[in-house]
């Protein structure tokens, strides 16, 4: 139990409250694959936070005559209600209740919404549950006043309890999240902005082809678990630690062709992982390698300083800085949207993390 992250001052009060947070997603550079409980990373990560996919949440914490056992919600995704979505929140509400137990005394109805397309493939466990948390943190500062920098540590706190990567999604442009001897304050239990950044950084797009729209082909749950017994694990963890502290004085250099080596090594060091874990699966399609090969090709002849990455699944994200987008977007329109599924892809860049709506 953290007991710095208990609100024990916390009292509930008479009226309803209501707040609308919105949190943007994150794309993993050093990627985050393998944990312990409760949801503490077994390396650390650093990501770049996003501005355009967004999940916006909106809660009304209504008082109940009563405390009850289990937190009391309800949940309307996109208007809708959504029974599937129940059991994670369930879960969540129950680890977190240590640490708001005022959420007892309350009905809690959760609306929330994306700003990009709905079942686009796009992972939104990171936008949910930091738009969620920032709700949830809202109220809690209403009950017993606290600073920003407490309620953006919390935030992330309770957000990576949600969904770990989550707590990445809380401030921006660049987050880290996982005790690292080279990252200031860092921490397994909430992520912290990484400062001394390069200006060409902050001009970064990621545009994701939507390789396949589907349903993920393993949930993160499960491909964290293939991690316990993996013969490369020890290997993998530290490899990501040592991948972490090079990208660092990149990152504030603006050296790029260090960044494109470190950041799609990263990407094809997580897909071996999966590759070769009991039981061993591909998550790339013969797609994903069409971009991929098509992404070197074009840099080779170019020198534009295109890269990819790729998370848990078969689409790509294209990493490149905004001076250059004419012609990354004149390329993927003429050979990249032909692997996609009908054509599509979704054009986001950096951004700076949660607010208020
Ligand atoms: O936060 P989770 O449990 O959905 O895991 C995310 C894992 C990756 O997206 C593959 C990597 C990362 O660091 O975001």
């Amino acid at each position: 139990m953290e007991q710095r992250f208990i609100a024990s001052n916390a009292q509930p009060q008479q009226d309803a409250y209501q707040t609308k947070w919105q949190a943007p997603s994150n794309i993993a550079l050093v990627k985050y694959w393998g944990k312990t409980p409760p949801q503490l990373p077994k390396n650390a990560s650093l990501s770049f936070t996003l501005s355009d996919a967004q999940t916006q949440t909106e809660v009304r914490f209504s008082p109940l005559g009563a405390p009850t056992k289990k937190v009391t919600f309800s949940i309307l995704f996109e208007g809708e209600e959504k029974p599937s979505f129940r059991p994670k929140l369930q879960a969540f509400f129950d680890h977190i209740i240590a640490y708001q137990p005022f959420l007892l005394h309350y009905d809690v109805a959760i609306s929330s919404h994306n700003t990009f397309p709905h079942s686009s493939g796009i992972a939104s466990s990171a936008s949910s549950m930091a738009a969620l948390a920032a709700c949830l943190v809202d109220l809690e500062s209403q009950l017993s006043p606290m600073d920003e920098k407490r309620k953006l540590e919390k935030i992330s706190f309770l957000a990576r309890l949600g969904s770990g990567s989550a707590c990445r999604s809380v401030q921006g442009p660049t987050m880290a999240w996982g005790t690292h001897p080279s990252v200031v304050a860092s921490s397994d239990l909430m992520a912290v902005p990484v400062n001394d950044i390069h200006a060409i950084f902050a001009t970064y797009c990621d545009t994701i082809l939507l390789v396949d729209k589907g349903q993920k082909q393993v949930s993160s749950t499960l491909g964290h678990k293939l991690m316990h017994n993996h013969p490369y694990a020890a290997q993998r963890f530290a490899q990501a630690n040592s991948q972490l502290a090079a990208l660092l004085p990149v990152l504030k250099d603006g050296n790029l062709d260090a960044f494109i080596t470190i950041v799609e090594k990263e990407a094809l060091d997580l897909h071996a992982m999966m590759m070769t874990s009991d039981p061993y699966f591909i998550l790339m399609q013969p797609n994903t390698l069409h971009i991929i090969n098509a992404v070197w090709q074009f840099r080779s002849e170019t020198k534009i300083p295109l890269c990819f990455t790729l998370d848990a699944g078969a689409n790509v994200h294209l990493l490149y800085p905004s001076n250059v987008s004419e012609s990354v977007k004149a390329f993927i329109g003429s050979d990249l949207l032909q692997f996609c599924q009908n054509r599509q892809c979704v054009h986001d860049a950096v951004g700076t993390g949660i607010k208020k709506c």
